[in-house]
């Protein structure tokens, strides 16, 4: 049986320099890499959104360096889930910044809370389905070689 668990949540940032954000996402790509886990962090003035799935000890070690960032605060959890497979194999820690329109949708979606899950369950949520959505389109549509093109897997 698989042993993978997915978090999802939302929180607000206190103000930060581009370059602290780069060293955040650096720090944050070269943990996931050691323990295996991978998702995406999106970004809008001031706000994040992060999903994260991996091995759940490793979930979990991620889940608390992430509660005791000094860099952000008013953490809503909108999942806490097993899950059977991976949805962002690609990413040690994708990151973009969506349009307004676009992380409100996601942020505001319906999660999954309850437990246990079906896999079917996790892949219909809406949430889900929207971050993924948003994910390949900004994918195809990136400029080549961007810096955003680092935290990639492979
Ligand atoms: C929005 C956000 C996302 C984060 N994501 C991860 C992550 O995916 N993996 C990780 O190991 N740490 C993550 N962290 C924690 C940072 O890597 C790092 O531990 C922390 O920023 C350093 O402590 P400080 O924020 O108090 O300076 C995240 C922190 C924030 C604010």
């Amino acid at each position: 049986m698989s042993d993978l668990h997915a978090m999802a949540y939302t929180s607000i940032a206190y103000p930060m320099t581009q370059s602290q954000l780069a060293a955040l996402l650096d720090g944050a790509r070269r943990f996931n890499a050691e323990v295996g886990v991978t998702g995406v962090l999106l970004h809008h003035v001031g706000r994040f959104f992060q999903y994260f799935e991996g091995p759940e000890h490793a979930v979990r070690d991620v889940h608390g360096r992430i509660l005791r960032s000094t860099r952000h605060h008013s953490l809503a959890f909108l999942l806490d889930v097993p899950i059977a497979s991976r949805q962002f194999p690609a990413w040690y820690m994708g990151f973009c910044e969506p349009p307004v329109d676009e992380f409100q949708r996601i942020a505001n979606a319906e999660w999954v809370q309850a437990m246990p899950i079906t896999r079917t369950t996790m892949e219909r949520s809406e949430g889900m389905s929207l971050v993924m959505s948003y994910w390949s389109r900004w994918v195809a549509d990136r400029p080549a070689r961007s810096p955003d093109d680092a935290g990639e897997t492979a």
